[in-house]
């Protein structure tokens, strides 16, 4: 017997981090929703024939999304109101605009009245105010209808290499949801996702310079025709002076004293360490260095690091790929909540 698909909406999709995650889990995405043009060329530069939709989630009505849906039922409502999204006063939650686009997912959930849904955020948002965002969420959609269960995931636990935490709600109609155990008991190194990649620049398309090195590079190159988005940030040559005085795995302590203030936050002159997974990658800020390269990551290698298969290319300029990259939920930590859903719904 055929198995049972599933589809879902996306709200604030991005480059469909999340989206890709479900799909490898056999959902199918109706619509990807996100007012940023070039996160949603490279959604659909990825699934030629997707549904994509770049509005502005603040005044975006559900019935107009339900038009370009053609009216279709929906399964699962998945996506990740932007984390400052949140603000408080003492013990109130401030209404302000930024609070809207959280109301927007829950409006959505409303009108579509989905199976589940999926909403991620940052870790803090379950303890700020002494929780009570956390408690307002839980009331939000328990007014709903919805049983909800919060958790904060680390990424690393579910074969990604960055020890990335996100904090995850998920909403059932009539269960309780449990959250997937973990998958990978050695978590995946930064070494094992980047090793095979080259120093400098891979021309767009260019071939693999060598065969794989490690598991996760081979689940990583599948279906991939070549190396794309591998196009090096060229330092000045004080910066990579300085970086080379890090070791592997080090940071500014590394570095003689006069050095420390020279970039204004501690995060600088950081190096991943090729033993572990990678820290949370940043959005391009160019304060984080490849464990033995003396420059950043390059959007392939962040790419990986956020376990986006090489053949799942980024599209824009460099600093908004970073961007894209970097904003995204991990698509193999999604994948596992979305299996783990298929459970239950
Ligand atoms: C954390 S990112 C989402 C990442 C995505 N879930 C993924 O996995 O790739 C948040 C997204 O919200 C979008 N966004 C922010 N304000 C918005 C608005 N008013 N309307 C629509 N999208 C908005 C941003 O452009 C950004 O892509």
């Amino acid at each position: 017997m055929a198995e049972q698909t599933y589809n879902f909406i996306d709200l604030f999709s991005g480059c469909g981090g999340m989206s890709l995650g479900f799909e490898r889990a056999g959902f199918s995405n109706l619509i990807a929703i996100d007012n940023w043009k070039d996160a949603l060329v490279t959604y659909a530069y990825n699934r030629p024939g997707a549904n994509t939709l770049c509005a502005d989630l603040l005044t975006l009505k559900p019935s107009d999304v339900e038009d370009r849906i053609g009216g279709k039922n929906v399964d699962v409502i998945i996506g990740g109101p932007p984390c400052q999204g949140f603000s408080v006063a003492g013990k109130r939650i401030v209404d302000d605009e930024r609070n809207q686009l959280y109301k927007s997912f829950v409006a959505m959930v409303e009108h579509f009245k989905p199976k589940a849904f999926v909403m991620e955020n940052v870790p803090n948002i379950l303890s700020i105010g002494g929780g009570i965002i956390r408690n307002a969420i839980f009331s939000d959609f328990e007014q709903l209808g919805y049983t909800i269960n919060c958790k904060v995931l680390l990424a690393s636990d579910y074969g990604v290499p960055q020890n990335r935490r996100r904090a995850v709600f998920v909403g059932l109609r009539d269960k309780q949801y449990t959250f997937p155990d973990k998958t990978v008991n050695n978590p995946v190194t930064s070494w094992d996702a980047l090793s095979d990649l080259t120093e400098d620049t891979t021309i767009e398309g260019g071939a693999y310079s060598n065969a794989p090195l490690s598991d996760y590079q081979r689940l990583i190159r599948e279906g991939s025709v070549g190396v794309f988005n591998h196009n090096i940030t060229i330092h000045r040559e004080q910066t990579k002076h300085i970086i080379a005085m890090v070791p592997d795995g080090g940071n500014y302590k590394n570095l003689p004293k006069e050095l420390w203030q020279l970039r204004k936050v501690h995060i600088a002159w950081t190096r991943l360490n090729s033993k572990k997974p990678s820290f949370t990658i940043d959005c391009g800020h160019n304060h984080h260095f490849h464990y033995k390269y003396n420059r950043v990551p390059t959007v392939r290698e962040s790419a990986r690091l956020q376990s986006f298969p090489d053949k799942f290319i980024f599209v824009g300029g460099k600093g908004s790929q970073l961007r894209q990259v970097g904003n995204a939920v991990p698509p193999f930590m999604a994948e596992q909540i979305a299996l783990n859903l298929k459970t239950y719904i």
